[in-house]
């Protein structure tokens, strides 16, 4: 089994926000906190791709920009080959800089719109070590062989690129400086649909032969399904379900991730999943991070707990669903679990 690269422990990233709330005729300022990310545990093992998916806002970009300390953590700890790097200087995670990187949503992002395609990739494969003018011609044209692009593209600056091309010239920096984490934050969505495909097939590829590990954030689940060993899936800063993809995506045991992956047209069968049938259009209320929740994050949204009627475990604030293990690593945070 391939060693394990990236360990997260208990990882939290908690903002602050100053908001002017109305107290009777006088306009008080509150300092809220919201809580990005809370207590998220998981780990990434050489070669492995996991995808982390849940809607708008639930955390995956801070979980993303906190493990490669991009953002400070709040508290727990992240474990990069077994070295805890959670409270290294700057200086100190310089030289690791180059191990784990960040591929953006944004297309443009990285890419300076003043430099052509050469001078972009010899300043990243120079980045981190002194190289002579052969070595940086040499270097650059490696990779982008790796990454299917035209030589003829180096003399090209940014906005002279096809969405496909911009993001085979991303995925090449991050190569250049020898990333072996790497963070991909939606990589995908900015792209067309056959475009999509290329690059799955290319960060696939790449993995393969070069050992990557991959953190894939991703909205689209059957690109993630594609991509991904396993999955883990976020919901107001928690994971509430985490496994094998096959597990996650065929027989999710967490309310939410069954109506998430119910959204891919006739992919589960309700009736085999739990006695109570669940609407697949149930009412998903506002998505509000300040809504207060006692117990379960998900119960104002649950249909399990509607039909149910109400149980008190899952508002019950002592009494969090925690992830436990419900078979072959398959982990599921929820007092009722589908399935059962
Ligand atoms: N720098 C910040 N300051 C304050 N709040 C922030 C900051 N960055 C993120 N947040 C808040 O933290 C929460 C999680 O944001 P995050 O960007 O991680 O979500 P996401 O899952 O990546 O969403 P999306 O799918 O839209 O990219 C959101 O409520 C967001 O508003
Ligand atoms: S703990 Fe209760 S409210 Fe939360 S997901 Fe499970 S059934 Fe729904
Ligand atoms: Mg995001």
């Amino acid at each position: 089994m391939s060693k394990t690269i990236l360990e997260v422990k208990q990882l939290s990233k908690h903002f602050s926000r100053n908001r002017s709330v109305l107290s009777g005729l006088q306009r008080n300022r509150r300092t809220e906190i919201i809580p990005a990310v809370d207590n998220v545990s998981f780990y990434l093992r050489e070669n492995e791709t996991m995808g982390l998916v849940g809607e708008s806002g639930c955390g995956k970009t801070t979980v993303g920009r906190t493990i490669l300390r991009l953002i400070k953590p709040t508290s727990g700890t992240v474990l990069f080959n077994d070295r805890d790097i959670t409270h290294l200087s700057d200086q100190e995670l310089r030289p690791l800089r180059k191990d784990m990187q960040l591929i953006f949503q944004d297309l443009d992002a990285g890419l300076n719109p003043k430099m052509r395609v050469q001078s972009i990739l010899s300043e990243a494969v120079s980045v981190f070590e002194r190289l002579s003018d052969a070595e940086i011609k040499v270097k650059t044209r490696m990779l982008l062989d790796q990454v299917n692009l035209k030589y003829s593209k180096l003399s090209s600056y940014p906005s002279e690129l096809s969405g496909g091309e911009k993001r085979r010239v991303g995925i090449a920096r991050v190569l250049a400086v020898g990333a072996k984490i790497i963070v991909a934050d939606e990589p995908t969505s900015a792209l067309d649909v056959s475009i999509q495909a290329q690059v799955v097939n290319l960060l696939r590829e790449l993995q393969t032969q070069l050992g990557l590990s991959y953190l894939f954030i991703s909205h689209d689940l059957q690109v993630v399904e594609l991509m991904s060993h396993k999955v883990a899936v976020m919901y107001l800063g928690k994971i509430v379900e985490m496994g094998l993809t096959e597990h996650v995506s065929s027989a999710a045991r967490h309310p939410y991730t069954y109506i998430l992956w119910s959204s891919l047209v006739g992919k589960l069968s309700l009736e085999a999943l739990h006695p109570l049938k669940l609407d697949r259009r149930a009412n998903w209320g506002v998505f509000d991070f300040e809504r207060p929740t006692r117990g379960c994050r998900f119960a104002p949204r649950c249909p399990v707990y509607e039909r149910l009627g109400h149980p008190a475990e899952c508002t019950d604030p002592e009494n969090e669903p925690q992830l436990r293990d419900v078979g072959e690593g398959h982990q599921v945070a929820c007092h009722f679990p589908l399935g059962n």
